[in-house]
């Protein structure tokens, strides 16, 4: 995600017009930077391994391209309509910690690039974008499925978090969560790891015993991603690729209709202090 933010913000540098505000230069930019998001992210992991990036193929859709770039050969069907589907179900969701980020930077008539690449430090956090590989991250601490109770029980006992449950506006399940399970199972019944969807079942139905809590979106992204073969700590970036399309959209849905964003705050400390002077403080 350090990459992406900056490889971003380097597009930006490398745009003669990134500080055109007009409402049709804004969207070019937002296809544009949409469409080269995966290819910056293949590249990159391919970079890490020591590999040479692949470039995309203009036969190739969006998410089967990415596919193909990482892994260096076409996907199976599939599983490009598998990453198809998590692109459509994260592409967009209302006024989430990222998109506001993003709508408060246009909000000041930055321009786009600023905009992404502040969503993207969002993006980046554990209680947001980073919960699918720390979702991950729990399925392989938990190991196998008879593991699943002893793990619910030792988290509840640490005051810790089960990572891809809970939502801020859902009190009951995510809409999006029951097609990423259904596409993590299709995934699962052809693959030799069925163990990934079988834990998450397992822990999907003991957490909501156990503490009343249902999954959210990062939940079966975290197996479905695992299932296409990307590696756990391009999670995030991801996310990334599919939420370009929801930022970039409100990105221009504020620009056309702006006003600067400006919340107050209550000062809730304490009042009635007496100045001390700084050297009669202890
Ligand atoms: C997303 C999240 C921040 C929203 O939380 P929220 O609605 O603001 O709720 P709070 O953080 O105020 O927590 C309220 C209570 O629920 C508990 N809770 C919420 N999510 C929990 C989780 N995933 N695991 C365990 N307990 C959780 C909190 O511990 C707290 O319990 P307490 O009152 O006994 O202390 C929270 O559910 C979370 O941290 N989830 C895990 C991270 C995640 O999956 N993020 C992706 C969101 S799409």
């Amino acid at each position: 995600m350090a990459l992406l933010r900056t490889a971003i913000s380097i597009l930006g540098l490398d745009d003669s017009e990134s500080t055109d505000d007009a409402l049709e230069t804004i969207r070019q930019k937002a296809v544009r930077t949409i469409a080269v998001t995966p290819t910056i992210v293949a590249a990159l992991e391919r970079l890490r391994r020591h590999q040479a990036p692949v470039a995309p193929k203009n036969t190739l859709g969006h998410a089967a391209n990415f596919l193909y770039m990482l892994h260096g050969q076409a996907p199976a069907a599939a599983h490009a309509e598998a990453l198809d589907t998590y692109f459509v179900l994260l592409a967009e969701h209302g006024f989430n910690a990222s998109t506001f980020t993003a709508r408060t930077v246009t909000g000041t008539r930055s321009d786009y690039y600023s905009a992404i690449t502040a969503a993207i430090g969002s993006l980046k956090g554990p209680l947001h974008g980073a919960a699918g590989r720390k979702a991950m991250e729990m399925l392989q601490d938990i190991g196998t499925p008879e593991q699943v109770e002893p793990y619910v029980q030792r988290t509840l006992a640490d005051h810790k978090r089960f990572m891809g449950f809970g939502h801020r506006v859902y009190k009951g399940e995510d809409p999006r969560a029951k097609h990423l399970k259904a596409t993590a199972k299709r995934l699962a019944d052809s693959s030799q790891e069925a163990q990934w969807f079988a834990i998450s079942e397992r822990l999907q139905a003991a957490v909501l015993k156990a503490k009343g809590l249902s999954i959210n979106v990062d939940f079966y992204s975290a197996s479905l991603l695992h299932y296409l073969e990307i590696p756990t700590e391009l999670f995030t970036a991801m996310f990334a690729c599919a939420r370009m399309a929801g930022w970039s959209a409100h990105v221009l849905e504020q620009a056309a209709d702006n006003r600067l964003i400006r919340p107050l705050a209550r000062y809730v400390g304490p009042r009635d202090l007496r100045f001390i002077p700084i050297d009669q403080r202890q």
